[in-house]
């Protein structure tokens, strides 16, 4: 476990410049001062990132949303107050300080408070805002654990802090407040109708063709190297006639004499928590293809499913 001395230590490199892996509920960071352009410039060029893509300034809590957004709607304070510490990312309109490397030149700026321990520590003691992209090249899955964040970025980073395996284990939800009409840019484990039920008006999900840069935009994002095919939900017949040394994961159960089937829990939250890291150990096995059952089709999987399809590159986007 994280001692008060490690902490002190990664706050330490943070405030030179540094870079330091941290664990969130969602999946590990790759963190850095969000006021410090060498050190946004040095996240940058370690994930081998375009500028394009902007990155989420993470904080200790609601009371900084002013620091960073120079309005601060009430929606934005009630799913604050609902959502925080936790997996939902708000986008507000920036203040003019925030660096244009941290908000690839938008007017806007992202938000979140981690709910992970060692986060939270972490921004206390660091007492600023942190930049934080998940701590894993460019288009490459998310890490969940420490060992998948060295084998992600290696020696690249001052020092990487052991938080165990995350609990969500996917992205967070990002919800675009900067508009008239609240737009989630990214699914994730909090689904829209929750974000909806809090603050009562309609949410709507981003148009595939929007404008703005949302994550995962890009064809190939979170992707194995291992080529990865979609297969349609309890279809046996998808595992038929295979030659070549293929794994499956399956959440129904599917099985055959001749594909090495991996079983994925039938649970939207235990499913997410452990999707990334079986897509990353069989990544690493020498299957000539990683086919994934498709998820079922209610909206407790909607990020899941964001997710298989970009593995995948089926996203069209
Ligand atoms: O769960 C998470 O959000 C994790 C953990 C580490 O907090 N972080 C994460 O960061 O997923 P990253 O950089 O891998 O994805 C954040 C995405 C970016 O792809 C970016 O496109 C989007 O958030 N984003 C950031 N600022 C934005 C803005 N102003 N407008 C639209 N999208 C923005
Ligand atoms: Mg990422």
């Amino acid at each position: 476990m994280t001692l008060p001395r490690e902490i002190a230590q990664a706050a330490a490199i943070l405030q030179a410049g540094g870079l330091v892996a941290m664990p969130t509920e969602t999946v590990y960071g790759l963190a850095g001062d969000a006021r410090n352009p060498a050190a946004v410039a040095k996240i940058f060029a370690v994930k081998q990132r375009p500028a394009t893509h902007p990155l989420i300034v993470h904080v200790t809590g609601p009371e900084m949303i002013k620091e960073w957004a120079r309005e601060t709607p009430e929606i934005a304070l009630k799913l604050a107050k609902a959502f925080w510490p936790g997996p939902l990312t708000l986008i507000l309109k920036k203040r003019p300080e925030v660096l244009d490397s941290v908000t690839g030149n938008q007017d806007t700026v992202a938000l979140r408070m981690p709910r992970h321990p060692i986060a939270q520590a972490l921004l206390q003691r660091f007492g600023g805002g942190l930049v934080a992209p998940s701590a894993n090249r460019f288009t490459r899955i998310s890490p969940t654990t420490a060992q998948a964040v060295y084998d992600e970025l290696g020696d690249q980073v001052d020092m990487i802090l052991d938080g165990g395996p995350c609990e969500v284990g996917l992205e967070s939800t990002i919800i675009d407040l900067s508009q008239i009409v609240p737009r989630i840019l990214r699914p994730g484990m909090i689904a829209a109708e929750t974000l909806r039920d809090i603050i009562g008006v309609d949410v709507i999900s981003a148009e595939p063709q929007s404008e703005v840069r949302a994550p995962g935009m890009h064809h190939l994002h979170y992707a194995p190297v291992t080529r990865t095919q979609l297969i349609p939900a309890r279809d046996q017949g998808s595992l038929e006639k295979i030659t070549q040394p293929t794994v499956c994961l399956t959440w129904s159960g599917l099985s055959h004499p001749s594909v090495h089937c991996v079983r994925m829990p039938d649970n939207a939250s235990r499913y997410a928590q452990m999707l990334y890291a079986n897509l990353r150990a069989q990544d690493q096995q020498q299957y000539q293809q990683i086919l994934i059952e498709a998820v079922p089709e209610d909206t407790a999987w909607d990020a899941i499913r964001d997710r298989l399809s970009k593995a995948s590159g089926q996203s069209g986007k």
